[in-house]
């Protein structure tokens, strides 16, 4: 099966490494930065505990050469979703299935408002992925991948899916075909709700948080107002979100979140597509939800921070 990537960051180039782990698959990474595709082609690094792996994957900076895949993996961060799509329209063909994998809900509305190759599916994974360097990606631990279409398709799509099911069971990813799969994108919207402000405005890892106790507080008061409006849009989460993502901090205790290393490193993070998105649900139900606006303001501000005194010309690494 011919699969392309598009993104080469932590998730991007996990799925590549783990797919091309089998022969059969031609697998792809589509790289917006062609001096960085250019240097890391063929040489794919995974470290797996005290093990390391190369895989061969092919890296472009140009759909055109790589031309019509089978299955295309959208791994870009969430404002850089209409981007990745546009860029990579050589990629599609009728038959073509794309599955998007990003954090928040943000991207739902910019796959709703384009004119898209094809009906896209969801992804929402708890696959642990760590970027050490570009081309050398660190396994984290084997999450769950579940993946499902928004809307009904015609069978034949259903069925694509189910390949793409056993394709990822056969690389070793657990990964479950659900008929549900915007319950479970909210279900990891509010764990991240909960979570990744919070490390930002504390500077601290996930685990932190729970020994924090104005942390915490805020922490589950920010949960409870997402699973409000979950609730009133109709969204079924499949967990309890509090006890969620208490147990999801728990687990990942020691892990810097995306949103902080987002800050740490300085780019954009993705408050907007997390905190933000559940800000303007909340204000189209007339919902008021006082603790992720101040969630939105505070990490905004520490951003606004950095980006207005970042280098003229300077851009932020778009991974
Ligand atoms: O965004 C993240 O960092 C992760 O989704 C999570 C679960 C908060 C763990 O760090």
């Amino acid at each position: 099966m011919k699969i392309v990537i598009i993104g080469p960051g932590a998730l991007g180039s996990l799925f590549a490494a783990e797919l091309a782990a089998r022969a059969d698959n031609d697998v792809w990474l589509l790289d917006h930065d062609a001096e960085r595709a250019a240097r890391i082609n063929g040489k794919l690094l995974l470290t797996v505990g005290e093990q390391e792996f190369c895989r061969l994957v092919s890296f472009s900076a140009d759909a055109t050469r790589i031309g019509p895949a089978d299955l295309v993996l959208l791994c870009v961060k969430s404002r850089d979703v209409a981007a990745g799509i546009n860029g990579s329209r050589a990629l599609f063909t009728p038959t073509t299935i794309l599955i998007t994998f990003q954090n928040g809900i943000s991207h739902l509305d910019t796959l709703a408002q384009m004119k898209l190759p094809v009906q896209p599916a969801v992804g929402v994974t708890a696959m642990g992925a760590t970027l050490k360097a570009p081309g050398h990606v660190c396994h984290g631990g084997h999450g769950l991948t579940r993946i499902g279409f928004l809307s009904p398709v015609p069978r034949e799509k259903e069925k694509q899916l189910d390949r793409v099911e056993d394709l990822f069971r056969q690389a070793g990813m657990p990964t479950e075909r659900v008929a549900n799969i915007l319950d479970f994108v909210w279900a990891k919207l509010l764990v991240n709700v909960g979570i990744n402000a919070l490390t930002v405005i504390y500077d601290c890892p996930n685990g932190d948080l729970l020994v924090n106790a104005e942390a915490k507080a805020k922490l589950v008061a920010a949960v409870l107002e997402g699973h409000a409006v979950a609730r009133a849009l109709g969204i079924d989460v499949p967990t309890d979100p509090v006890s969620q993502t208490l147990t999801v901090c728990e687990a990942t205790a020691a892990n810097i979140s995306s949103m902080l290393q987002d800050v740490r490193r300085r780019r954009p993070t993705e408050i907007g597509a997390i905190n933000g998105a559940l800000l303007d649900k909340a204000r189209e139900l007339g919902i008021d939800v006082p603790v992720n606006s101040e969630l939105v303001s505070r990490v905004r501000q520490i951003e606004d921070g950095y980006l207005r005194t970042a280098p003229r010309g300077s851009c932020p690494d778009r991974l």
